[in-house]
């Protein structure tokens, strides 16, 4: 390391120590801050707590500190909330309040410091993105539009699963076709595409550049420059990379799809609103001067973000557990034989008809929710929360999977049963009506997607069930189920081999 650095950190480090603690002097007068940890200078709670801050970690904090706590990340203030009550304050009563997002060093270069729609504050560039997304992708039409595609794309699943022979017998990772079928519903969305297989080169490279996007953006190799500020000329480094991937992520999206487009559109009439992909619409914004060209880009990464692991996180959960419950499968499968009759493959609108695949639905977006903490919200200004003081720019994490999962809250919690949605919870939808279940968030920045979300898992789940007796592989009696978290997501760890036995009808 360069000696002046190293003697420039230690200055700083040194000044930060005398600073922190004039500062906590002063604001333990001033504010009235909820509970937590007691924080050393410069670190906080950090070292006491460790990275890995994930729901069930930050459930047994909660159980020390209460519902509302508060830990210092070195320079951040991070609030955790974990009843209802608090959950409907942050997300409805003050939405507006706690309606925007923390970024750090990693996610201002993907976002071009907040040039999405995601990641950015809550204000008028915030409104003018999310009104320009909503036609081309959040309504009922594009459900209409699109969901004759993601019916052929889980068609060509089950051929594709049939036409491998070891998928009957060892077993295969169900997940690789899953993710083509995840990319392929969405890219028909945006720009009418679809790749052919796994090998097309364009899909493998997209696949590799979102890959590394997100272990860079997920991972917590550099909270220590996040937290603590004088050390983030260490992080050189890391921000390089992450800024060549940056790079060359916007400029595939920009050369092989955005300009195919345009090209395409100038050769061809789009004057047919039917045809309109989402690109079409963007543009069409651009073209009217409301966003320019990066915020186009920042869309379509927001997407590739946003839509295409969370919904394959989610279908891979609810595979896995389908498994793990012979009994629920069956469950499963004689409805959509009785109700649809044999042979008959299910389509988007079906999937309003089967109440217990709904419930296997909603059963794993609670117990294995993929974005367990929703996306960190963010106060602007200084705040009041459940009786205390709140500094303005604090990280306001909701365990929504603890609200899910909490035994004083749900019969038997930890039980995989999608029975509670028709019996006891059967009023519970999934776009937040009940503050103990907000799987896709509620209020201002809640999730737009799940609108094509939804079916898209009835239609992917449906056609695995109908087509498939879904096992564990030869010599295992159950799935591997367990979790793996990154700064914001829930994943299961190992992507199972799952043997898929085709039915006769
Ligand atoms: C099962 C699949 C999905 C789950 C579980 C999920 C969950 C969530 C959650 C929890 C949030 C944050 C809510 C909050 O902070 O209060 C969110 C935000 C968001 N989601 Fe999803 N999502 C899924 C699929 C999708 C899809 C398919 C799309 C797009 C096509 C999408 C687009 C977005 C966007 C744009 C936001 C940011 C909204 C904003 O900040 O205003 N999501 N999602």
């Amino acid at each position: 390391m360069d000696l002046v650095l190293l003697e420039k950190t230690l200055l700083g480090l040194f000044v930060a120590v005398i600073v922190a603690i004039a500062i906590s002097k002063f604001r333990g007068k001033r504010f009235k801050l909820p509970p937590g940890p007691l924080p050393v200078p410069v670190f906080g709670n950090w070292l006491q707590v460790g990275d890995d801050l994930n729901h069930r970690n930050l459930f047994d904090l909660a159980k020390k500190f209460g519902d509302i706590f508060l830990l210092r990340m070195g320079q951040r203030n991070l609030v955790v909330v974990s009843s209802p009550e608090l959950s409907k304050e942050v997300l409805h009563t003050q939405g507006v309040e706690f309606g925007s997002r923390t970024r750090n060093v990693v996610f201002d270069i993907f976002t071009g410091k907040g040039q999405d729609m995601v990641f950015t504050v809550y204000g008028e560039h915030w409104r003018k993105m999310r009104r320009i997304m909503t036609v081309p992708f959040f309504t009922n039409k594009v459900v209409q539009q699109y969901r004759h595609g993601w019916e052929y794309e889980a068609a060509m699943v089950v051929e594709d699963v049939k036409k491998n022979p070891e998928a009957a017998t060892s077993g295969t990772v169900l997940r690789r076709r899953l993710q083509l079928m995840m990319y392929n519903n969405m890219y028909r969305i945006m720009f009418d595409r679809r790749f052919e297989s796994e090998d097309d080169p364009l899909f493998v490279k997209l696949k590799a550049l979102n890959g590394e996007r997100s272990r860079l953006a997920q991972s917590f190799e550099y909270n220590y420059g996040d937290f603590i500020p004088i050390l983030r000329p260490f992080l050189r480094g890391y921000l390089k990379i992450c800024k060549e991937v940056k790079e060359r992520r916007l400029q595939l999206f920009k050369d092989y799809f955005v300009e195919e487009r345009k090209k395409l559109a100038s050769t061809k009439s789009m004057d047919n609103e039917g045809l309109k992909c989402a690109i079409d619409h963007i543009l069409d914004a651009q073209q009217k001067g409301e966003i320019n060209e990066d915020n186009v880009l920042y869309i379509v990464e927001n997407i590739n973000v946003a839509a295409i692991e969370t919904t394959l996180w989610s279908i891979e959960w609810g595979i896995a557990e389908l498994v793990n419950h012979p009994e629920i499968q069956k469950k499963l499968r004689h409805e959509l034989d009785t109700v649809l009759g044999p042979g008959h493959q299910i389509t988007e609108p079906d999937t309003h008809k089967l109440p217990y695949l709904q419930a296997v639905i909603k059963e794993t977006l609670r117990l294995r929710m993929a974005i367990p903490l929703l996306v960190p919200h963010m106060n602007l200004h200084d705040a009041k929360l459940g009786g205390y003081d709140i500094p303005a720019e604090s990280k306001i994490l909701v365990n929504a999977w603890w609200l899910a999962n909490n035994p004083a809250q749900w019969k038997n919690p930890e039980e995989y049963r999608p029975e509670r949605f028709l019996e006891e919870e059967s009023k519970v939808e999934a776009s937040g009506n009940d503050f103990r279940y907000l799987p896709f968030g509620v209020g201002r920045r809640s999730c737009p997607g799940i609108i094509l979300a939804l079916p898209i898992l009835g239609i992917t789940l449906g056609r695995l069930v109908q087509n498939f007796e879904l096992l564990p592989p030869p010599g295992q009696s159950k799935l591997d189920t367990t979790e793996k978290g990154g700064q914001f997501s829930l994943h299961i760890l190992k992507h199972s081999t799952i043997v898929c036995k085709p039915r006769s009808f």
